[in-house]
């Protein structure tokens, strides 16, 4: 008798002296599958990240994921988001972790819960709170006791809140499963020893939190047992669990790919995605999850370094919610034939037969039932195949399910769903525009401090705001030789990143910035000085923080030097040793400006008169909500970069300016797929959409805020609504 028999048995032995055996059931799994109930199970999961939609789009969400077939919804649990500062929780609104939870129990389905604590995700800081960084001693993902001591106690809050709303599947709840860390594996391979301690430190402190439910750590070849190791990326097929006790399951199974400010679209053909299922069903697989199935939006600051606002992912339920198609119901239709063969894969393992050079039979065979999956790995020919005597016609790259070894009940490259495209359509309201230009600082002003030399800026803004200000003073004398000349000089400011606008004398003199492959930027450019005392103003923006990479946490932001002026008659002035001042975030945001309130502390610009194309201009309008239930956005796309708001909740950053580079080639999914290939809109701006939420607006006079710190014309913005063409 298996594990998995003996809790069985225990949990029947339990039902006979209570009443609440039927909602309460043992999760444990063997080498097939996890089992539930005592029966093991075929699951079919998809990520959801609850702070990506609003609570009132989570029930159609949930909803959706269960008509497209879904047994499980994944998600994250964001500790930056839940710990904003220490030990002051948050679990309101979109961070209603149980709140989603009990909605996903509601709809019948099952929760996978990966913890983390550091969860990447293209998540600010990879989902760990910023403050942790400046707690002494600290060293983040490795063996040391202050990351420890931190890790563990926000992962016991979440596991403890959890079994006291009894959530987990033991308990009657619908959490079967839980993930610890995070892709640690390759991490671990890194840093070496105090890596493979914390390793087993962590799977010890997970199971040493006894939820009843199986640990899971992905990317994690050596996860000690019982914790499971699973497998990530766009093919899962040929993965091995580390354990032959264990089943064979993939926590994330790329549905397409992240946008980056700067970047092109990336989409994953649905024939593709649905052929890595089969593949892995067909060799022995039980548990997939699509990340994302439902990818969402970046809201406020939450987005991780140069990644978009938007985090549609080309997932099968779009960033607004709807079932993007064919995507959607292709995989519908594999679900359900899966389904179909539920009981047979379950019960048996495969045989394997070749029926050509690149041609394969997978056959389930009970003593009661049949499945057959025929596969053709060849990316380019069509293949007839001859399958218990009968033919079978195999396009490229493609697998046929048989769920009676007879049958072709789907083909993973047959497309039967037809295609919807959707538009963007301009709704009928109008802004009307009011504007605040929020003057460049000076080293007067209040709230600003100086110091000799360039200071990091994640470390003085403790990342509570994008901006920076680094202020000094260019004294130049009369006997410049450059001011007879006329040959202006160079001024030149490197940034370990993300944006910075160059200000001399109150005026925008340029703009750099850097992108996801190099964060860093370098401003070099002449400027125009006079004689006297001239103002040089650098706002330096961050774009997110990092969330991926060895000790990303170390990482700089801001302006740290070189700083040069050049063309002076002594040759070249080194202005990193400088005294500089500093401010910490703008005008605007210090006055609230994105809400009701705060808007009417400054008296706004109307009409004719308002600013088009200046930097660090506020812009606000009123407007009524369209009619109808069509998700809304705003086309951005006369705009630079900033900040927009809607009835003071933050939609995002904005950055339509920023075009995408690279190449879009031909996406030919035939073969492997490579995220990189399958892109389009080169040479477009990344992301010119921007979804408002319709729970964020009320009938009449939403206010609308947009703070641009570069240059726009809002009079090119526009509401638009998302319907089929
Ligand atoms: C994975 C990671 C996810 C996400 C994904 C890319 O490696 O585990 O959290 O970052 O890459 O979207």
């Amino acid at each position: 008798m298996n594990f998995s028999d003996k809790a069985w048995i225990l949990l029947a032995i339990l039902c006979f002296s209570s009443l609440i055996c039927s909602i309460k059931a043992v999760v444990s799994y063997d080498h097939k599958a996890l089992i539930i109930n005592g029966q093991r199970r075929i699951l079919l999961s998809g990520s959801i990240h609850y702070p990506r939609s609003t609570p009132e789009m989570w029930p159609d969400l949930i909803k959706k994921s269960k008509d497209g077939g879904l047994d499980v919804i994944q998600t994250y649990v964001f500790w930056n988001g839940h710990e904003p500062s220490p030990g002051k929780y948050y679990f309101g609104d979109r961070y209603d972790l149980v709140k989603f939870i009990k909605l996903v129990q509601k709809a019948g389905l099952y929760v996978s819960l990966r913890i983390g604590p550091y969860v990447c995700a293209e998540w600010n800081f990879g989902g760990i709170p910023v403050w942790l960084k400046y707690v002494p001693g600290m060293v983040f993902r490795t063996d040391n006791e202050p990351f420890k001591i931190a890790m563990q106690k926000f992962t016991k809050k979440i596991v403890d809140m959890i079994k006291e709303e009894k959530l987990f599947e033991t308990q009657g709840g619908p959490i079967i499963l839980s993930q610890i860390e995070n892709e640690y594996g390759p991490m671990e391979w890194e840093i070496g020893s105090a890596g493979k301690a914390y390793t087993k430190w962590t799977a010890a402190m997970a199971l040493g939190l006894s939820t009843g439910v199986p640990w899971v750590m992905c990317k994690q070849d050596d996860a000690p047992y019982p914790i499971i190791n699973t497998c990530n990326g766009f093919y899962c097929e040929g993965f091995k669990p580390n354990s032959d006790k264990q089943p064979k399951m993939w926590t994330e199974n790329w549905t397409g790919w992240f946008t980056e400010f700067g970047g092109a679209l990336p989409n994953r053909p649905v024939e593709d995605i649905a052929f890595s299922v089969a593949r892995f069903i067909q060799n022995g697989g039980s548990f997939m999850n699509y990340y994302m199935y439902h990818g969402g939006t970046n809201f406020d600051r939450t987005a991780g370094v140069f990644v978009a606002t938007s985090y549609d992912y080309d997932a099968p339920l779009d960033e607004y919610g709807l079932p993007r198609e064919p995507k959607y119901s292709h995989l519908k239709e594999l679900h359900k034939v899966i389904k179909l063969c539920e009981p047979t894969l379950v019960s048996v393992d495969p045989t394997i037969t070749s029926l050509g050079d690149k041609q394969e039979a997978h056959v389930f065979k009970s003593k009661t039932s049949c499945a057959a999956f025929l596969s053709n790995y060849d990316p380019s020919y069509a293949a007839r195949v001859m399958f218990r005597g009968f033919p079978y016609d195999l396009p490229p790259w493609s697998v046929s399910i048989l769920p009676d070894c007879k049958t072709e009940f789907y083909n993973t490259a047959k497309i039967r769903a037809p295609t919807i495209l959707m538009k963007m359509v301009p709704t009928s309201t109008r802004f009307s525009w009011e504007s605040y230009n929020e003057a460049v600082p000076s080293s007067n002003d209040a709230g600003t401090f100086a110091k000799d030399g360039l200071l990091e800026q994640i470390s003085m803004t403790r990342d509570k705001t994008d901006y920076f200000w680094y202020l000094t003073d260019i004294t130049i004398s009369s006997n410049e030789r450059f001011l007879k000349t006329g040959d202006d000089p160079l001024l030149t400011i490197c940034s370990a990143g993300h944006a910075l606008h160059v200000f001399v004398n109150g005026q925008l003199a340029g703009t750099s910035y850097g992108g996801l492959s190099s964060l860093k930027l370098t401003f070099s450019q002449k400027i125009k000085l006079h004689v006297g005392v001239n103002k040089l103003a650098l706002l330096s923006t961050a774009v997110g923080l990092p969330n991926a990479g060895v000790h990303y946490e170390t990482w700089n932001t801001g302006v740290l030097g070189p700083a040069t002026l050049n063309g002076v008659n002594s040759g070249t002035w080194d202005m990193s040793k400088w005294k500089w001042s500093y401010k910490i975030g703008t005008k605007g945001e210090a006055m609230s400006l994105h809400t009701m309130t705060g808007s009417s502390s400054v008296e706004w610009i109307e009409e004719s008169f308002v600013a088009k194309k200046q930097p660090l201009t506020w812009y606000k309008s009123s407007f009524d909500t369209p009619v109808g239930n069509e998700p809304l956005a705003l086309d951005m796309n006369t705009m630079g970069k900033g900040h927009v708001w809607v009835n003071g909740h933050n939609i995002g950053r904005h950055w339509p300016a920023y075009t995408a580079r690279g190449n879009c080639g031909r996406c030919n999914y035939g073969g492997i797929y490579n995220e990189k290939k399958c892109l389009s809109k080169c040479g477009q701006s990344s992301q010119r959409l921007y979804h408002v939420p319709r729970s964020w607006l009320k009938p009449f006079g939403n206010l609308l805020v947009i703070f641009e710190e570069w240059g726009g014309d809002p009079s090119g913005i526009s509401l638009v609504k998302r319907t089929a063409k």
